[in-house]
């Protein structure tokens, strides 16, 4: 019987949700934490009749302070100081130009983002060293390729990057795996969840028509027959937190791998910007675009 612990914030939906699931499979003990626990148990009725004890649901807005330390003070308290896997799963999307995203936009997204992850992450490494743990970041396709009228989301999730990639070799000698996960576009509450930009469909946006481009671009692929299911990530994460050796990071969904292909071969990177540019001008600007300008 595996006996190990993983706590992993926002478990309400998506990728959290299914985590849950996949861990408490495997036998491990659960903290699934979420915002608003109080009023939103019954997420997790069934999981409860079914493991019993091993699930423990906890209150956390990743962003409060308080809620932080109430979380290390549980596991401090209910498993011997000791926490097996911390995964960083909780985020949403800011999308839209940088000119039509108002700073405090901008810093609610490294905040939830980036700045809640590291604080997390440094308030449980001494429960994390005890028991030689390990740590998954949630990362995306977006934290190694960036993206038009993306900037503020890709900025976040390259910052989880450089959060991930650091730590590894940092916390390695202390007997602490880091790894980070980079899913392509997956069927959660992300999509419906996006913030665009407080003047993103505002007429006067220089951007509206590549905005308006997008959000139609976003909205069909969420349509359709892709985006992939959320279990395989949530299967990946589990392999990943039962491996020997955590890789620096794993790639999931197709969209992501041939992106991560592109992206990491010689060449690559120009050949990705090419098609990333291209989808912006043909997909999201369209006709509209004359003589390779838009004024
Ligand atoms: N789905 C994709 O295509 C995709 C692709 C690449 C990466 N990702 C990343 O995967 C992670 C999970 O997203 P998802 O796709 O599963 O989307 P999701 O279904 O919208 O889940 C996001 C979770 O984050 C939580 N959250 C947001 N702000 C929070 C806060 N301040 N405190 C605590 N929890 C908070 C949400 O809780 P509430 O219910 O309280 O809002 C929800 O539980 C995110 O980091 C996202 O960036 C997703």
């Amino acid at each position: 019987m595996n006996t190990k612990t993983v706590l992993i914030t926002g478990c309400s939906s998506g990728f959290g949700l299914e985590m849950v699931n996949r861990f408490l499979e495997f036998d491990w003990t659960v903290v699934a934490t979420l915002r608003n626990a109080s009023s939103r148990q019954s997420i997790f009725d069934e999981q409860k009749k079914k493991y019993g004890s091993r699930l423990k649901v906890l209150n956390l807005d990743v962003t409060s302070s308080d809620d932080r330390a109430n979380a290390v003070r549980c596991v401090l308290e209910e498993f011997d100081g000791k926490l097996d896997c911390l995964v960083n799963n909780a985020g949403y999307g800011l999308f839209g130009s940088l000119e039509d995203i108002s700073e405090k936009q901008l810093r609610e997204q490294m905040e939830v983002n980036f700045f809640a992850a590291a604080l997390i992450t440094r308030a449980f490494l001494p429960a994390l060293r005890l028991a030689r743990g390990r740590i998954i970041n949630l990362s995306s396709v977006f934290g190694f390729s960036g993206f038009p009228l993306t900037s503020a989301y890709c900025a976040s999730k390259f910052a989880v990057e450089g959060l991930t990639e650091s730590l590894r070799i940092e916390l390695a000698p202390y007997g602490i795996q880091v790894s980070s996960v980079e899913p392509g576009g997956h069927r959660t509450r992300f999509s419906e969840q996006v913030i665009w930009g407080e003047s993103s469909f505002s007429e006067s946006s220089t951007y509206l028509i590549p905005t308006r481009g997008y959000n139609s671009f976003k909205a069909k692929l969420s349509r359709g027959a892709n985006p992939a299911k959320p279990d395989a990530v949530a299967k990946s994460v589990v392999k990943l937190a039962e491996s020997h050796r955590m890789p620096a990071r794993v790639v999931c969904g197709k969209d992501a791998i041939l992106m991560s292909f592109f992206r990491h071969r010689p060449l690559g990177s120009r050949i990705a910007e090419s098609l990333i540019s291209l989808i912006y001008r043909k997909r999201f600007i369209g006709g509209v675009l004359s003589k390779g300008k838009l004024l």
